[in-house]
């Protein structure tokens, strides 16, 4: 089988190494790497095959394209065209499914190919085919998981050894995890993304990424995570979804996760998904979530799916887009932090809105924990208390249920 690979960065190198590490098994023949800079890459493994010009990809009569730009445009256009040239893709591109998913997969199904996607969510977890395949007999009605590395590593180097957040993240970096931009890491878009693909395929409903409630771990400071030591929880990034009689519920935002939790369990680079079925139960996938072999792996199986005939597209993408609620309605506990605080007042006052109320900390500043009937209901008491001015500034971290 004759493939193009659009792309040379971390995943792509970790696809050239499974491949060739395979050639007796499958015979995947590397007959075009697109880069933006030939000479960046001349001292590299098939660096006979290095074009900076799509055309020489398309002239060569791939079979399969597999995108690793990343980004929307070109790639967007680039797997639109190998499409109705009727060749079978392959992406790992979150940013564009979450976009164009719905339009590519129509186009890919007029056009009697595929396009196939499983290094998008949970970088090497095979998640997808079995949501897909395996599953299949289940209706799931939520969602929890850690969807990106990069602010998992940040968040797990903070807490086991104390590292700055700046600090964390260039390691994360240095270590290929990161996005080009790792805004996308950190304020919790990329998270966003991934939890849409998987919300959309999970619930056979399009979600779109933009319509969860994202807030990314940027204000998580060192005291929080003093705090949540304190509690016997750790904090991560967490998207979680729901869907009940029709309507979604969701968001990705940094949440406590008591020690016994699964969740809490899974540190550094690692991601997990958990998803509840009807008739399963509760189901976790757990594996590396970013970095160059893993992710690369996961492309390689989706080549190999084509190179072995499996050619099935997915029609959630192309389902009645739904509206996602984005604040919790149900019970929840949360962390509330008051800084510079009329301490007196502000117990008063949560002491009254809410029927447990505990003060954990009460030196310069003021932390309480509250079991609250609803977000809003903590969302309402802060309010209150900030625009009374009795303190400078206030923060809250929900505890995940
Ligand atoms: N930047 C992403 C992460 C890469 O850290 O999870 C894998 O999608």
């Amino acid at each position: 089988m004759k493939i193009g690979i659009l792309g040379y960065g971390t995943v792509a190198s970790g696809l050239v190494d499974i491949i060739d590490n395979n050639k007796d098994k499958r015979d995947i023949s590397i007959e075009g790497i697109l880069v933006r800079d030939v000479k960046k890459h001349e001292h590299r493994k098939h660096a006979d095959v290095l074009t900076d010009n799509i055309e020489d990809i398309f002239k060569k009569d791939v079979d399969v394209i597999v995108e690793l730009l990343g980004g929307l445009h070109p790639s967007y256009e680039y797997l639109k065209r190998a499409i109705e040239n009727k060749i079978n893709v392959v992406t790992a591109n979150k940013d564009m499914l979450a976009e164009f998913g719905g339009e590519l997969v129509s186009l890919a199904k007029e056009n009697g190919v595929c396009i196939k996607f499983e290094a998008s969510v949970g970088g090497g977890i095979p998640v997808l085919k079995p949501l897909i395949e395996s599953l299949e007999g289940n209706e799931i009605d939520s969602i929890s998981a850690i969807l990106n590395g990069t602010t998992n590593f940040i968040l797990s180097k903070m807490y086991d050894e104390n590292l700055s957040y700046d600090e964390a993240l260039k390691q994360a970096q240095d270590l290929g995890f990161a996005e080009a931009n790792p805004e996308a890491d950190v304020m919790g878009y990329d998270a966003g993304r991934k939890l849409s693909i998987l919300s959309t395929l999970s619930f056979n409903k399009r979600i779109y990424w933009k319509d969860f409630y994202l807030e990314g771990i940027n204000k998580i400071e060192p005291k929080d995570i003093e705090y949540a030591k304190q509690l016997g929880c750790k904090i991560k990034l967490v998207g979680r979804s729901k869907i009940n009689n029709g309507k979604v519920n969701g968001y990705v935002r940094p949440v406590l996760v008591g020690n016994d939790d699964i969740i809490s369990k899974i540190d550094n680079e690692f991601n997990i998904i958990v998803v509840n079925g009807d008739f399963l139960g509760e189901v976790s996938f757990v594996g590396k979530g970013a970095g160059k072999d893993a992710t690369g792996s996961a492309v390689y199986a989706d080549v190999l799916d084509i190179y072995d005939n499996r050619l099935n597209n997915v029609d959630a993408f192309i389902k009645e887009k739904v509206s996602v609620d984005k604040v919790v309605s149900s019970e929840c506990k949360a962390l509330i932090r008051f800084k510079k605080p009329q301490k007196d007042k502000i117990i008063q006052i949560i002491k009254d809105k809410f029927k447990e109320a505990e003060v954990i900390a009460q030196d310069d500043e003021l932390a309480v924990v509250v079991d609250a009937p609803s977000e809003c209901a903590i969302n309402d008491s802060i309010k209150f208390i900030e625009d009374n001015n009795y303190c400078e500034d206030a923060s809250k971290i929900l505890k995940l249920s």
